[in-house]
């Protein structure tokens, strides 16, 4: 280790660390599309004050804003196909919140986000109850058990029974409710929000903007809410009795432990119970947690650096064509210039330009601690999964890759650019846009996807960045698994016995292709020593 890491490891004060640590919140915000996420993206931020005007985050999804015109096919659907994080300050904390695609054909991306948070926002739409997005995702979320906190959005518009959403997110998704605010109204007669353990009502106001707040009345009982709104009062206390008799008490242990939701109404594009769901976050959601590293468990508050890449993005900025690996900070604290062991290529890395995501522009980060995301400028060493260190040999596990549901063989128009073809699916493979199996005979790359749109992703970054314009076709593999097993004679036999169906993924890794499920099912039987995996971890 050289004298200048040694320098700033003894500056390192062990209280410093724990106290930055106590103040992050790392969070993820999980919904099917249209639920209203960008919506809240932008609320959260300017409430905070981290952006001035509304607009921007909006904006930014239709393609109107450069800011984040990461891609051009992010521009020409208006889907957010690449996830980005925002750090913003709320009540003396700092708030990394991380975005993940909604579309469902980039899930797999999204999956890998969930790994780096410490808490999940979901957001529903209260007039469509639970969808089939959000159902994946909590799955995800339930893997580490990761506490989420529920936002039911649009009350503002004509919704569901408010009792029936608790019912279908418990019966659905499996997670226990526990309402915080409760609705009073719906729609035209949407009058605010009860918080159940304040008792205060919190009334609700239309229109854009309204980031002073709200006005708030303490007491169920209050007489002038009983002048204000007779009849909604009297539906109200009826309500708030049935909740209170067939609902869950919030319990912070139940919520930590991803057994419970706690739910908040509101709607997002009024601004209306934003701070209700930020001071959920900041009270009761969890600082950033020990992970675990396969050699041993790490701790957030040791003095030492660790962190793994759960993300590598291309051309984040168009004019710099970069590369950014998205690294999750898991202990110590990091400064700018310091090295930091690269341990799968045990290679020593300065990190001198290092950025971090402020909400509305990337901006040199001069310390991060844990819970924080930094990106890392990538020249094509980087992979998903990634563990970096002041030098012990750790290895940050549960970053999963999912066997894909789509395939197809890439043909080129000009065969001169094989090289360059290559090279792309290389990069692209390991930055995890597609998975990239080369099959141990026959040649030709196979791409598998989760989502079919990956697939046009691929090709337009294959024309952009790499000027191989490519032919993509069909295929007759419908299913792909990765295959493992400890004796290695026999892995050997399986390949040479079924070479054409075998083959190896961007980072070496042995996996059958199937042509059908039927035809899985049998070589599964065939080879009953041999264990076939539809997800793998990095490793
Ligand atoms: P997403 O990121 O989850 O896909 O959803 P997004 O925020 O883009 O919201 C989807 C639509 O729902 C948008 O309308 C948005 O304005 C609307 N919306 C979000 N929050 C609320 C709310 O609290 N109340 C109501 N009534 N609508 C809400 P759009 O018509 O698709 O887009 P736009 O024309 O408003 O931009």
């Amino acid at each position: 280790m050289s004298d200048d890491i040694q320098i700033q490891t003894s500056s390192k004060t062990p209280a410093l660390i724990a106290r930055e640590v106590a103040r992050r919140r790392t969070f993820g915000i999980i919904s099917h599309p249209d639920a209203g996420k960008t919506t809240l993206t932008e609320k959260l931020l300017l409430f905070s004050g981290a952006i001035q005007m509304a607009g921007t985050v909006k904006a930014r999804k239709s393609g109107r804003h450069a800011t984040s015109d990461w891609m051009e096919i992010e521009k020409q659907r208006g889907i957010s196909v690449a996830s980005s994080v925002m750090q913003f300050e709320f009540r003396d904390h700092i708030i990394n919140l991380l975005d993940t695609p909604g579309h469902q054909d980039f899930s797999e991306d999204t999956y890998r986000v969930l790994t780096a948070v410490d808490s999940g926002l979901m957001v529903i739409d209260a007039a469509k109850g639970v969808e089939a997005q959000t159902i994946k995702l909590l799955d995800v979320c339930r893997m580490r058990n990761t506490p989420i906190v529920t936002f039911m959005n649009k009350l503002d518009r004509e919704c569901r029974d408010p009792l029936e959403l608790l019912d279908e997110v418990e019966s659905v998704l499996k997670i226990q409710c526990a309402p915080v605010t409760w609705p009073i109204g719906m729609g035209k007669n949407f009058r605010g929000v009860y918080h159940l353990i304040n008792d205060e009502i919190l009334l609700f106001r239309a229109g854009e903007e309204s980031v002073q707040g709200f006005e708030v009345i303490k007491g169920i009982d209050n007489p002038r809410l009983q002048e204000m709104f007779p009849l909604e009062m009297d539906q109200l206390r009826m309500e708030v009795e049935l909740v209170h008799g067939a609902s869950h008490p919030f319990s912070l242990e139940d919520f930590l432990a991803g057994k419970q939701t706690p739910v908040f109404f509101g709607s997002a594009i009024n601004n209306f119970g934003v701070r209700e769901i930020l001071s959920a976050l900041v009270d009761w959601a969890p600082a950033p947690g020990s992970r675990d590293a396969s050699v041993r468990v790490v701790q957030p508050t040791e003095e030492k650096f660790s962190g793994f890449v759960f993300k590598i993005q291309a051309n984040m900025d168009p004019a710099h064509r970069d590369r950014i690996a998205f690294l999750r900070v898991c202990s110590g604290r990091f400064e700018r210039g310091m090295k930091v062991k690269h341990l799968r290529l045990n290679r020593e890395v300065k990190v001198s330009s290092v950025v971090t995501f402020m909400a509305s522009s990337r901006e040199q980060v001069e310390e991060a601690y844990a819970g924080d995301i930094i990106g890392l400028p990538n020249h094509g060493n980087m992979q998903i999964g990634d563990s970096f260190s002041e030098g012990e040999m750790l290895q940050f596990t549960g970053i999963p890759y999912f066997a894909p549901d789509f395939f197809r063989q890439v043909r080129i128009r000009n065969p001169l650019k094989i090289k360059q073809l290559q090279k792309g699916l290389q990069q692209l493979g390991e930055e995890g846009a597609v998975q990239v199996f080369k099959p141990v005979q026959g040649g030709e790359v196979v791409l598998g996807a989760v989502g079919v749109l990956q697939f046009e992703v691929v090709a337009s970054r294959l024309l952009n960045e790499y000027g191989v314009d490519a032919v993509f076709e069909g295929t007759s593999i419908s299913t792909a698994r990765w295959v493992s097993c400890d004796d290695k004679k026999m892995l050997a036999d399986f390949e040479a016995a079924l070479g054409h169906n075998v083959a190896y993924d961007a980072a070496g890794n042995m996996a059958y292709l199937a042509t059908s499920g039927v035809n899985l099912r049998l070589t599964q039987e065939r080879w009953p020593k041999l264990t076939f995996h539809a997800t793998r971890e990095h490793a």
